[in-house]
């Protein structure tokens, strides 16, 4: 709707911010590209780590790029010291993202020389930075919530193998790496890695708008994620998964309260702003769900009642008038329980996988010389001008 100059539109559902040539998606024909690659192509043949190098570069990398940029970020993952104390300051039972978040922020406060996003080599600096310690970040605030020892980053390993070892590993003995488990999140983490102008994405490039700098805007992003209909999802999949199971309530009465929207119950990890289709990143989750359940020895309940669910689900007319079809949330936490993460890790997890995508989207809008301040209009339906009451 249009008002004078103004045009209304709740949640953006039809407003373009911005253009942009990182991410396509076709969500009524159920398509991700990153840079123009299938997802599923990037799903088999490629690592995290190259994506990342494709999403933030627009490029693959030859072997000779890859390995000069892996190099770099072994060197960037060490946090400061003082930063590390940081930890300490949180509750025990604090909730992993607003730590990860907290921390982010305060990497501006550490990291001076690499704030200016109009300096390309100080941004090259931040995106080093930022690669290569949010992990470590994440594997800090996972040890924190669980009260055993934060370890050092090894810098023979990868980025992945490392935050494994940091969040399951201990200084007492050796961590022998799954090679199973390294390969099933590398898989988990590039399904996440961008998704265009997502609400987090979107805020990422909102606070970058006004030229805050990377840190900044990329934890304004961990904070837009932690919302439930965001990737908070995820954890609540599960939490959702284990009501059912311990209430013992049947899928086919879930699935009432759900369509009756009894006290706002949804079905987590189902229905997408752009997807009107089977989301593809579900798609190859659910593929290998089964897999990988089967290796890590996950819940198999918890496996069938989501299988359930989506069975009803998709069988139902509330579901296929609506096109509410599984999303990337759907499956995903029963992995990361297999592999051994609590449920309040899940969405730092999502952060993980996302980061590349919040870092290019953010270094393309800098590098954009059409880029304005991002400032949305409303509509006022408040009081008409009145008088301050004088006694
Ligand atoms: N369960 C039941 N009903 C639903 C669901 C659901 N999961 N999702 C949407 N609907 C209904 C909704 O109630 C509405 O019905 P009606 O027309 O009768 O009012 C209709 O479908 C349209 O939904 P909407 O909320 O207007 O759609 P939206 O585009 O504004 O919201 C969404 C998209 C993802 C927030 C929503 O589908 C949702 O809340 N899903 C559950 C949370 C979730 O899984 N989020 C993860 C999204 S994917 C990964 C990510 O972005 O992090």
């Amino acid at each position: 709707r249009t008002t004078g100059d103004v045009t209304y539109d709740i949640g953006f559902m039809n407003t373009a911010g911005t253009r942009s040539a990182i991410t396509f998606i076709d969500g009524d024909a159920g398509i991700l590209r990153y840079r123009g690659y299938p997802i599923e192509q990037l799903a088999q043949h490629s690592s995290f780590l190259e994506v990342t190098y494709l999403l933030i570069y627009g490029e693959l990398p030859s072997a000779d790029e890859l390995a000069a940029f892996d190099n770099r970020l072994r060197r960037h993952t060490m946090l400061h010291e003082d930063l590390k104390g940081f930890f300490g300051g949180f509750p025990r039972d604090a909730h992993p993202m607003p730590v990860l978040s907290s921390a982010v922020s305060a990497l501006s406060t550490f990291y001076q020389d690499s704030l200016n996003p109009f300096d390309k080599e100080q941004v090259e600096l931040s995106t080093f930075r930022l690669l290569a310690k949010v992990p470590v970040i994440a594997a800090y605030a996972h040890k924190k919530s669980i009260g055993q020892p934060m370890l050092y980053p090894d810098n023979s390993l990868n980025s992945v193998e490392n935050f494994l070892r940091m969040c399951f590993g201990l200084p007492t003995e050796h961590y022998d790496l799954d090679p199973e488990l390294v390969k099933a999140l590398d898989l988990l983490l590039i399904l996440h890695a961008d998704h265009e102008q997502n609400c987090s994405t979107s805020t990422v490039r909102l606070v970058g708008s006004s030229n805050a700098n990377l840190f900044a805007s990329v934890s304004a992003g961990i904070n837009a994620l932690f919302g439930p209909l965001h990737g908070g999802a995820n954890e609540a999949v599960l939490n959702m998964l284990r009501r059912i199971q311990a209430e013992g309530i049947k899928p086919e009465d879930y699935m009432e309260k759900v369509k009756n929207k009894e006290d706002g119950v949804k079905l987590m990890g189902f229905g997408h702003r752009v997807y009107k289709n089977y989301d593809p990143r579900a798609k190859i989750v659910k593929a290998t769900a089964d897999e990988l359940l089967g290796k890590l020895g996950g819940n198999d309940e918890l496996l069938e009642i989501a299988k359930r669910l989506e069975e009803k689900a998709l069988a139902d007319d509330y579901f296929i008038e609506r096109k509410l079809y599984p999303n990337v949330d759907f499956y995903t936490g029963l992995i990361y329980k297999a592999m051994g993460f609590p449920e309040k890790m899940f969405t730092v997890l999502f952060a993980l996988g996302r980061l590349p995508g919040w870092i290019a989207q953010w270094r393309e809008m800098i590098e954009d010389p059409t880029t304005k301040i991002g400032r949305p209009r409303q509509l006022y339906v408040g009081a008409p001008e009145r008088n301050y009451p004088l006694d």
